[in-house]
């Protein structure tokens, strides 16, 4: 037997074993294309993800989507195996994930990792967890080894849902930093001294963010709905595409037009017209 076994050898796969077998663990592996485990010293290759589950009481698993997580668990007898998947999904799927390890007598925790390969076994590294809490509970020691673990519940579908908000954000970030990169593509600014600029915006923005919903209104949105026109005259001067503006811009004309935030407009799909 082994402390630990990760299912799924990819770029994040291999990141978790390895931070495993520097924590001074025993690691078992598996991996759907053999050969993956080259760069990784000290862990035990198993040659199918049944024998590799059966090597270890925690099984981790991070494979590309949750019909590849299927796919695996059904070949694997889960029964007294506490299952971790770090794979990204749906809360539905993590929730009938559970309900599946359950009925077939094992644990099991949900996670999502927020963070890149490089960065697992930093303290930059966050992996949200929520499912079963005493078997996170059990293992809490082995899953910090990964990055700074955050327990949110034992809902199994939590973390999925975090991890998804979470990225949702990041990617409209990196939206207006693609856009802001290429309207000042031909400025005389050099590229880096314009990514450091950013960099510092975006962390002054962060007091936007915490300020609460009722907070004083300091920029009004008809204040900033004048400025889209602008934007958008600007960008097509340079040559710029909307791709990334222009829902944003048709999200404030709402807010204005009926006087209530963005935030609660996106709550009610059911009136989109
Ligand atoms: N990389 C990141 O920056 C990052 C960050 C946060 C979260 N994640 C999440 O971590 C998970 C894995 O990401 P990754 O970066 O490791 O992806 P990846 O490098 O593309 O690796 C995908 C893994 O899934 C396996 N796989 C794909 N189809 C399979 C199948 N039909 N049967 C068995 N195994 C199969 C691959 O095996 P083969 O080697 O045999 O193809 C490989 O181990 C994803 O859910 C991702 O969203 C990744």
């Amino acid at each position: 037997m082994t402390d630990v076994t990760v299912l799924g050898l990819g770029l994040m796969g291999q990141a978790l074993a390895k931070a495993l077998v520097t924590g001074g663990l025993g690691v078992t592996v598996w991996n759907r294309t053999p050969g993956r485990a080259a760069d990784l010293n000290d862990v035990n290759e198993s040659a199918t993800a049944a024998s590799a589950a059966a090597a270890s009481d925690l099984v981790v698993v991070c494979v590309l989507d949750y019909a590849v997580v299927t796919e695996i668990l059904d070949k694997v007898d889960v029964s007294g195996r506490t299952i971790v998947n770090l794979t990204n999904g749906t809360p539905r799927q993590a929730r009938e994930t559970a309900a599946r390890v359950e009925k077939a007598g094992g644990v099991y925790v949900d996670g999502g990792i927020m963070a890149i390969p490089p960065m697992i076994g930093q303290p930059a590294a966050t992996v949200l967890y929520s499912g079963d809490a005493d078997a996170y509970d059990r293992h809490a020691t082995t899953l910090s080894l990964l990055g700074r673990s955050r327990f949110l519940g034992t809902d199994p579908g939590e973390a999925a849902l975090v991890d998804l908000a979470l990225l949702s954000a990041m990617y409209g970030m990196f939206g207006g930093v693609w856009h802001a990169f290429a309207l000042t593509a031909k400025a005389n600014l050099p590229r880096q001294e314009f990514a450091g600029m950013l960099v510092e915006w975006l962390t002054a923005t962060h007091a936007m963010v915490s300020r609460p919903p009722d907070a004083e209104v300091v920029a009004s949105a008809e204040m900033q709905l004048a400025v889209y026109p602008n934007l958008f005259d600007a960008s097509r001067d340079e040559g710029v595409r909307l791709d990334f503006v222009r829902p944003m811009y048709e999200m404030m004309k709402e807010e204005v037009a009926t006087g209530r935030p963005i935030a609660e407009l996106l709550r009610n799909a059911d009136e989109q017209t």
